[in-house]
């Protein structure tokens, strides 16, 4: 399929980008100003545009070209991540970049677009290919697709393509109804549904982690995996995203996409091709393959959390519903862990742990692979301690912010017996590579541009993930909890100790 688009590279070492127009609606919101411009004007700085690019923006506010361009400019000033700001490359970047005002509700935008996107692909020769990135409130989306596709503007002489944020939904249905207005304007392959994890060197990593390699794919099952924990902590609240996120909850915001996402890219089949069809194609296999819960088995394998007030380090923290924007009785999940099994001859019985949390005691989020113990305890009679016997081998894939894998395995201890101690070999992304990973919009932009789905997502992935999610949002919505059931600055409720324990298991804190 990839075989006529002269930009795309099978290798992925250099991707090109052809001469095309990013239109960005909702421009001057939190996602364009803290990840989109800063990716682009870094792609800019390391040479990675072609000359004939531009970026045309589009919010309701009234602004000039000079003034979004200024807006921009403090943007990325404020938000680059680990690089340097460089006046002269800002420069020659923001001659390209241009604004259309207009609510996106009214009809008037689109032919006024129209000729701005004209105008600018003649002024900077950018071959009629557009990208347009829904960066609006997510209730704006179909209004936006349904106007682009009556105004043509999804049509034209070059490529169209349009990148979708999350959330791609509130529900399963939502989901569907909200693709099925996408693709009334767009072919499905022109749609690219953006999870920003996949776009992690970290998570990028696991493939040639498992794929690249020859000696863990042997290991990579039920015969030797005894539990696998997925773990995104954050230690940030809500920070001013209360009524988004008392809408959402943590199970809607963070595991229907990121979370399943990472654990489709853990326990996938091999894909016989590096191919955008193929990986995806494993990928969502995968998600069809986890059991999708009966609503009485809820209870035992999901359970949600909600931080209360608390004083952490000397300081006040409040509680989620004393937060900005928040009800005083929102029911909202802040935190939300749930064990997933996944139907298959590979993974049959082996629990998937998944579990993330706002306000919890550090910013951690990593893979860990738990391998059963040894079948036979060799040295038990003489370390006198069955301690090391408890802790068996463990690889851990650190996804931010450390970056790495590290495996621990048992070592004897220098002297005389054989006491067993747990020690850890570590590969560090920093230490080997010295370079700066580039940000994960940077690489998605890129692939985009360059026409390359693979971590992009998939109708068809959306939907087995909501399939997953709904029965528990269900069964929640019938819930009264009792909340808030977990201080800030803590690991989330008991109850999600006590789901693993159940099962013999206990979460990682360390
Ligand atoms: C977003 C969620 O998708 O991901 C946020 O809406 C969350 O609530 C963020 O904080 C986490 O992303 P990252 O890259 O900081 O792990």
């Amino acid at each position: 399929m990839n075989e006529d688009n002269p930009f795309y590279d099978p290798l992925r070492f250099e991707r090109r980008v052809p001469p095309c127009i990013v239109a960005i609606f909702g421009a001057n919101g939190d996602l364009a100003r803290r990840k989109l411009l800063p990716a682009l004007y870094r792609l800019a700085f390391e040479r990675r545009l072609p000359p004939g690019f531009a970026v045309i923006g589009n919010s309701r506010s009234r602004m000039s070209d000079d003034d979004f361009r200024s807006t921009m400019r403090d943007a990325v000033k404020e938000f680059l991540e680990d690089s340097p700001f460089d006046e002269s490359r800002w420069d020659d970047f923001a001659q390209g970049i241009f604004y259309v005002a207009g609510d996106v509700h009214e009809p008037e935008l689109y032919p006024e677009l129209k000729s701005r996107l004209a105008d600018v692909g003649r002024q900077r020769q950018t071959g009629d290919n557009v990208l347009f990135y829904l960066s609006t409130a997510p209730s704006l989306y179909e209004a936006v697709v349904d106007r682009l596709g009556e105004a043509s503007l999804s049509r034209g002489e070059g490529w169209r393509r349009i990148v979708v944020e999350k959330p791609f939904g509130h529900d399963a249905h939502s989901a569907r109804s909200l693709s099925r207005g996408i693709q009334h304007a767009f072919p499905e392959d022109e749609i690219y549904r953006i999870d920003h994890y996949l776009g992690k060197e970290t998570v990028q990593n696991i493939l040639a982690f498992r794929f690249g390699n020859g000696i863990f794919e042997p290991l990579w099952n039920r015969r030797y995996v005894n539990h696998v924990q997925i773990t995104a902590a954050e230690t940030i609240g809500v920070e001013g995203r209360g009524a988004y996120y008392q809408e959402a909850g943590a199970i809607r915001d963070m595991i229907q996409n990121h979370l399943l996402q990472v654990m489709a890219t853990v326990a996938m089949e091999p894909p016989s091709a590096f191919e955008p069809i193929e990986v995806r194609d494993e990928r969502a296999k995968l998600l069809r393959a986890i059991h999708v819960m009966t609503p009485a088995e809820v209870d035992a394998n999901a359970v949600a959390g909600q931080y209360g007030p608390a004083r952490i380090g000397g300081e006040d923290v409040p509680g989620f519903r004393q937060e900005p924007g928040v009800a005083p009785d929102a029911p909202t999940d802040t935190y939300a862990a749930v064990t997933l099994l996944v139907e298959n001859w590979r993974w049959a019985g082996v629990p998937f742990y998944l579990r993330t949390g706002k306000r919890m005691p550090k910013r951690v989020t990593d893979i860990a692979i738990q391998f059963n113990a040894a079948p036979h305890r060799l040295f038990a009679s003489t370390d006198g301690d069955a301690g090391p016997w408890l802790r068996p081998n463990l690889l851990i894939v650190r996804i931010q912010p450390e970056e790495g894998i590290s495996l621990r395995f048992l070592s004897k201890q220098p002297g005389s017996g054989m006491k067993l101690r747990p020690v850890s070999m570590d590969f560090n992304y920093g230490a080997s590579f010295g370079a700066r990973s580039p940000t994960a919009y940077e690489t998605l932009l890129l692939d985009v541009l360059a026409g390359d789905s693979t971590l992009y997502t998939r109708q068809d992935m959306v939907d087995a993930s909501w399939a997953v999610v709904q029965p528990i949002l269900d069964v929640w919505a019938s819930r009264k909890f009792d909340f808030p059931n977990y201080p800030a600055g803590s690991w989330g409720p008991k109850a999600a100790d006590d789901m693993l324990a159940r099962n013999g298991h206990s979460w990682r804190t360390s």
